[in-house]
């Protein structure tokens, strides 16, 4: 088959003299290929065509098996297939998760920062967003019960661990205090939770797919992160009666469970042990590249002001002496590198001094000449 390289098939289109900093992506090298290949084989060899048909709505039953499995080996509790439904991805899920329990008007809490992408999907189903600021151990509690006193929201959204762009993870003090608090004021929380296997510290919380049992709790969930995005399939766990609500929707009853195509591929990766492989091969693999960041911005860019991520994609830097990050990305432009400006993911257009710097798409030699090339833009 010819490749003819004006047709665009990925989202970004890559110029190889720009080292862009700003992209969120795995790298097209740590995509697994040859493991997708052999499962592939495999289900094709079975000449079995049931994953040609309509899927099962809540999603094939033996990914959700397997996922269950591999969950409850990864969170350390148990985990059950009653407890997943399938989805396209995080972003369909949070998608659905509007159309079903949300309607136009209606107030949620949003972090400062907080993933923009979701909020161009909140903007869809014209919610209205009330933000509530992060800091080192995740979204202030404090801040959310006065924001309560004058208003109860639909739901909250976070995303609880290694967050998207600060990289801060959600304490798990303040994650009980939040799960108790939707009980109390009966709000949902929709916990963005696709960083929390790209784990590389010693400790983390338990992720709020911990708290499913007592209700109120949606976690996303995506195989994006953790194999890739193109296969477009992740899953939402909540309380049983929950995920039959998803199943139960008008779009899974005209169209059958999503992706049941791409799950019977990867059931066999999770049951394979192929997945878990991959997931620690990333992990060492960022592990890495994060250490190469932060040793370039310490030589580099010794005034910017940071937490070392110990998981997920993402540096949240404040620039040196206050320094307007969108001008300093204009200024970029001519030193060939790139980033993205802090204001992105404020809903209040604050953050301006902030910069998030992704290390999962270039290799570390890569990310330090990107630093290098920016301490330069900064002189
Ligand atoms: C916080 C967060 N949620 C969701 C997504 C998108 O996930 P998916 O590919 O599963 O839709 C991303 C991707 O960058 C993300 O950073």
């Amino acid at each position: 088959m010819d490749t003819d390289n004006s047709v665009q098939t990925t989202q970004m289109i890559d110029d190889p003299a720009v080292i862009d900093l700003g992209v969120g992506q795995p790298q097209l090298s740590l995509l697994p290929l040859e493991r997708i290949r052999q499962a592939a084989e495999i289900r094709f060899a079975q000449n079995d065509p049931t994953f040609l048909q309509y899927g099962a709505e809540q999603g094939d039953g033996y990914l959700r098996q397997g996922l269950a499995h591999l969950l409850t080996e990864q969170y350390g509790f148990p985990v059950f297939p009653k407890n997943l439904f399938i989805t396209n991805g995080a972003s369909l899920g949070l998608d659905l998760t509007c159309t079903l329990f949300a309607k136009p008007g209606d107030t949620i809490f949003i972090e400062e920062p907080s993933y923009f992408l979701a909020l161009r999907i909140f903007a869809d189903h014209h919610l209205r967003l009330v933000s509530i600021p992060v800091d080192e151990n995740g979204l202030v509690v404090e801040a959310l019960e006065q924001e309560l006193k004058k208003v109860r929201p639909t739901f909250l959204y976070t995303v609880s661990a290694f967050q998207n762009p600060s990289g801060y993870t959600l304490s798990e003090e303040r994650r009980a205090r939040l799960a108790q608090l939707s009980r109390e004021n009966g709000f949902l929380i929709i916990a963005d939770e696709v960083y929390h296997l790209l784990n590389f510290s010693a400790e983390l919380p338990r992720p709020f797919a911990a708290y499913t049992e007592e209700g109120n709790i949606i976690s996303l969930g995506s195989f994006s992160k953790i194999l890739a995005p193109g296969l477009r399939l992740g899953w939402i766990q909540t309380d049983p009666q929950r995920a039959k609500a998803f199943a139960a929707c008008g779009l899974l009853d005209s169209g059958g469970g999503l992706n049941p195509f791409t799950s019977a591929i990867v059931r066999g990766l999770v049951e394979s042990g192929g997945l878990k492989a991959n997931i620690e091969h990333l992990c060492t693999t960022y592990q890495a590249r994060a250490a190469s960041m932060d040793a370039a911005l310490r030589k580099y860019i010794p005034g910017a002001v940071y937490q070392v991520p110990r998981g997920g994609y993402f540096f949240w830097i404040r620039l040196p002496d206050g320094r307007d990050a969108e001008a300093l990305m204009k200024r970029a432009e001519k030193f060939q590198v790139s980033f993205r400006p802090g204001v992105r993911f404020s809903s209040r257009g604050a953050l301006r001094d902030y910069a998030r710097l992704c290390f999962a798409y270039y290799e570390a030699d890569q990310l330090a000449e990107g630093i290098a090339r920016l301490g330069r833009a900064l002189e």
